[in-house]
């Protein structure tokens, strides 16, 4: 029990497959862009990013989306896995996170559609955007080379000292636009109905299962309105059922169909989405958005809700929000940036980086 807090709940331990996690806090991926540069190597700004983090003490930590294809990139700066010169630098986060005894998770992406014309001329995605004249309908072919690119990538995660993978399955990424008949017009095996949909997320799940084996920990964000809840609830008891250790709660990257919460439901549609999942599934659930604050993050562990929390914002604006909570005293609090977080341009333009900073002086 800790004495400090009144967030028992929130620091209590918890198994994720063959590891005991100190806390039910995770630090979500949020990418840095501008940390790297374009051969996506892993540089001091990411190692101290990390270091922080986890020496506040977060139980999980899941690195940035981290590009298996350099073409797939979602940003010229995004960090990468597409090659074993990437291995030595990832190998420097795991040292640090597990330094202070986080479970270590790199996420694994690929943009598909969304691909940035600067990384990219052309989109490679499952169906053709008519109104995206650039994008361009994948080949069986190139998404047996997109396969094998997550395989390595998870591959070369687990040589670099990762406890696991997870695979970015939401906001409208690659195995997003897989998912969702939405986007995915094909009529190949990789189209169509829901097992076709899913072919492509189930070979880069069994390869992985295969090359790094059964210890290695294997999780899915999962995009939970894809295109609508009940779908999201389907997708999750089949990835169970496939072998994936846990799930990580977000949305599909589209605006329709949004699953409303029940009044007297005190969070968000997205934190719902998750609590609506986890009723069907037998493994960990991680619950997410809009968390914001210890009290709220307790109550959805207290309350069964939720299996860990991720605040994501809040651990940008105070890097040691783990660690205050923990002690009772006050976090730098994320002054939720409108229309979105200022990282996402420049970790510099946060306002409540600023103000932190501005405190130490
Ligand atoms: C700057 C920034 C970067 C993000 N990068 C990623 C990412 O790399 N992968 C991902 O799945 N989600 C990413 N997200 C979404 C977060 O993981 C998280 O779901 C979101 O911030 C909501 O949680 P919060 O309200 O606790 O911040 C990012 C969000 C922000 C604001």
């Amino acid at each position: 029990m800790n004495e400090q807090n009144n967030f028992q709940q929130l620091f209590s331990g918890f198994p994720l497959k063959g590891y005991r996690v100190k806390n039910r806090i995770v630090f979500p991926p949020m990418v840095c862009f501008g940390f790297s540069d374009d051969h996506g190597l892993v540089g001091p700004k990411n190692l101290e990013h990390y270091r922080l983090r986890a020496e506040s003490g977060a139980g999980i930590i899941i690195t940035e989306a981290t590009a298996v294809l350099k073409d797939g990139r979602a940003a010229p700066s995004q960090l990468g896995v597409w090659s074993d010169e990437h291995v030595a630098g990832l190998s420097g986060i795991t040292e640090v996170v597990k330094r202070h005894e986080a479970v270590s998770i790199l996420q694994l992406h690929h943009a598909g559609l969304v691909t940035p014309a600067a990384v990219s001329p052309v989109q490679f995605c499952p169906s053709a955007d008519p109104e995206k004249p650039t994008s361009r309908e994948l080949t069986a072919v190139e998404i047996g080379v997109i396969t094998d690119a997550f395989i390595r990538g998870a591959e070369r995660a687990r040589e670099a000292g990762f406890h696991g993978v997870e695979l970015h399955g939401a906001h409208g990424y690659l195995l997003n636009q897989f998912a969702n008949p939405l986007w995915n017009k094909r009529t190949d095996e990789y189209g169509g109905s829901f097992e076709n949909r899913m072919r492509f997320a189930t070979t880069v799940i069994k390869g992985i299962r295969e090359h790094c084996g059964s210890e290695f920990i294997l999780g899915y964000r999962l995009g939970a309105n894809t295109p609508a809840l009940e779908d999201g609830i389907k997708t999750a008891v089949y990835l169970e059922s496939i072998g994936l250790d846990y799930l990580h709660v977000s949305h599909g990257g589209n605006l329709q169909n949004l699953p409303r919460p029940p009044k007297g439901f005190d969070f968000n549609w997205i934190v719902f989405s998750g609590v609506s999942v986890r009723e069907h599934v037998n493994i960990p659930v991680i619950v997410v958005n809009e968390i914001k604050t210890p009290e709220r993050a307790d109550f959805l562990i207290e309350n069964r809700l939720a299996d860990f929390v991720s605040l994501g914002r809040p651990q940008l604006a105070d890097p040691f929000w783990v660690r205050h909570v923990q002690k009772g005293e006050a976090v730098n609090a994320c002054l939720s940036c409108k229309p979105r977080c200022r990282w996402y341009e420049s970790n510099e333009l946060c306002p409540a980086r600023k103000r932190l900073l501005n405190r130490q002086d």
